[in-house]
C-alpha cells in the first residue's frame, strides 16, 4: 500500500443525503440499491430518486419494496422507482436478478446486510453473514459487470462499516467450521471483505471506466440492530467514548456518505478506498474506532478473497 494523503470534501459526519447531492442532476442514470426498503437503504434510494435517476430496489421482502417505492414516488415525484427480488443468501436469486437485469447500470450500491447474527448457515453450508454481505454482493456486482461497463464511468459502492475493524478475512476458516462462532466476527470479516472486494473490483474494472468504493456510513438506528440487546449497543456506545447523544446519526446523514461516493463530481474517477463521514478514511490507529485498517485495503489479501469468492460460487 502506497501512503497518499486521504481526499477530503467540504462534506462532514453531520451533511445529509440531499445535501451531498444538491445540484447533482441524475436524469438518465440507473441505479440499483439493494436492501432499499429499510434503514439507510431507503434514505438512499429516496436520495437518487430525488435527484431524477430510476432507482431500483432490490429486496427480499416485496412488500415492503411496494410500499417504500410508493413512499419514494409520492415524496419525489419520480415514478421511476421499481422493484425486483432478490435474496442476497440465495444464489439462486442473485442469478435470477442478474439475468433479468436489461441494458446500463450506472451506479451499484451494495446497501444490504446482516449484522451480528446468531449461527446460521446457507444451503451451501456457508456462515450466513459472509455469504449475504460479501458472496451474494460478489455474485451480483460480478454478474452485473457488463451492464456497469456499458453505462460508461459507472460506481459502485461498498457498505462495509467500522465493525471491519474487528476482523480480518480469516482465510484458513471463513465459515467458523475450525473455530468457536462469534457473531461479531463474523460480521467484522464480512464488513471487511466488502473493503478488499472494492480494492480488488476497482483494479479488475478500472479499464471498463467503473469506479468501486467502500464506506462506513456511521451508527444508525435501524433494523439492523435486530440482533442485538439494547444493554450490549448501550455497552458499546459506552467503551467507544462518544456522548451518547452523538453517537447516533440521522439516516439522512447515515446515507450521506453512499450518496457522495456514488455520486459526487469530486469523486470523479476515484476508486478503491474506504469512506467514512464523507470523507477518506485515515488509516486506523491501534485502539480508535475509526478510520480504515491496512488488512482491509491490501491488494494481496484483495486478489486472495476474490478468488476464494470466484471458487466458492464454483463450488
Ligand atoms: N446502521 C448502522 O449503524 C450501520 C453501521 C455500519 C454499517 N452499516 C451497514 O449499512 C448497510 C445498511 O444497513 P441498515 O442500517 O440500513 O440496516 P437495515 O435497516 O437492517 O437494512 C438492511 C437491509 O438489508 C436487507 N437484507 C438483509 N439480508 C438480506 C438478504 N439475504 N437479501 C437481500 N436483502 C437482505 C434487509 O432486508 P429485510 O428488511 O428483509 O431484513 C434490509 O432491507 C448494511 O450493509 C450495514 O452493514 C450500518
Amino acid at each position: 500500500m502506497t501512503a497518499t494523503t486521504p481526499i477530503t470534501t467540504p462534506f462532514t459526519a453531520q451533511s445529509t443525503a440531499a445535501e451531498v447531492v444538491d445540484g447533482i442532476d441524475l436524469t438518465g442514470r440507473r441505479v440499483i440499491v439493494t436492501g432499499g426498503a429499510s434503514g439507510i437503504g431507503i434514505e438512499t434510494a429516496r436520495t437518487l430518486a430525488g435527484a431524477g435517476a430510476e432507482v431500483t430496489l432490490a429486496v427480499r421482502n416485496l412488500e415492503a419494496g411496494e410500499r417504500t417505492a410508493e413512499d419514494i414516488i409520492a415524496a419525489t415525484g419520480n415514478k421511476q422507482v421499481l422493484v425486483a427480488l432478490l435474496d442476497l443468501s440465495d444464489q439462486a436469486s442473485v442469478a435470477a436478478f442478474t439475468a433479468a437485469w436489461d441494458g446500463p447500470l450506472h451506479i451499484l450500491i451494495n446497501n444490504a446486510g446482516v449484522m451480528a447474527s446468531p449461527e446460521t448457515r446457507t444451503s451451501e453450508g456457508w456462515e450466513l453473514q459472509f455469504a449475504t454481505n460479501h458472496l451474494g454482493h460478489f455474485a451480483l456486482a460480478t454478474g452485473l459487470h457488463r451492464a456497469l461497463a456499458a453505462a460508461g464511468g459507472a460506481r459502485v459502492v461498498a457498505l462495509s462499516s467500522s465493525a471491519h475493524l474487528r476482523s480480518p478475512v480469516v482465510f484458513e476458516d471463513i465459515h467458523f467450521r475450525n473455530r468457536a462462532y462469534e457473531p461479531w466476527l463474523a460480521y467484522g470479516q464480512s464488513k471487511t471483505a466488502n473493503v478488499l472486494f472494492a480494492v480488488k473490483a476497482n483494479r479488475l474494472w478500472a479499464s471498463d471506466g467503473i469506479t468501486v468504493n467502500a464506506v462506513h456510513p456511521g451508527g444508525i438506528r435501524t433494523n439492523l440492530q435486530r440482533h442485538v440487546a439494547q444493554e450490549d449497543l448501550d455497552r458499546m456506545i459506552a467503551q467507544s467514548g462518544i456522548a451518547a447523544n452523538l453517537a447516533w446519526k440521522t439516516p439522512e446523514q447515515g446515507a450521506a456518505t453512499s450518496v457522495l461516493v456514488a455520486t459526487s463530481p469530486l469523486l470523479e474517477g476515484v476508486g478503491g478506498r474506504y469512506f467514512e463521514d464523507c470523507n477518506e478514511a485515515e488509516p486506523n490507529q491501534a485502539g480508535a474506532r475509526r478510520g480504515v485498517a491496512a488488512y482491509a485495503l491490501d491488494p494481496e489479501a484483495a486478489t486472495r478473497l476474490w478468488q476464494v469468492s470466484v471458487e466458492t460460487l464454483a463450488s
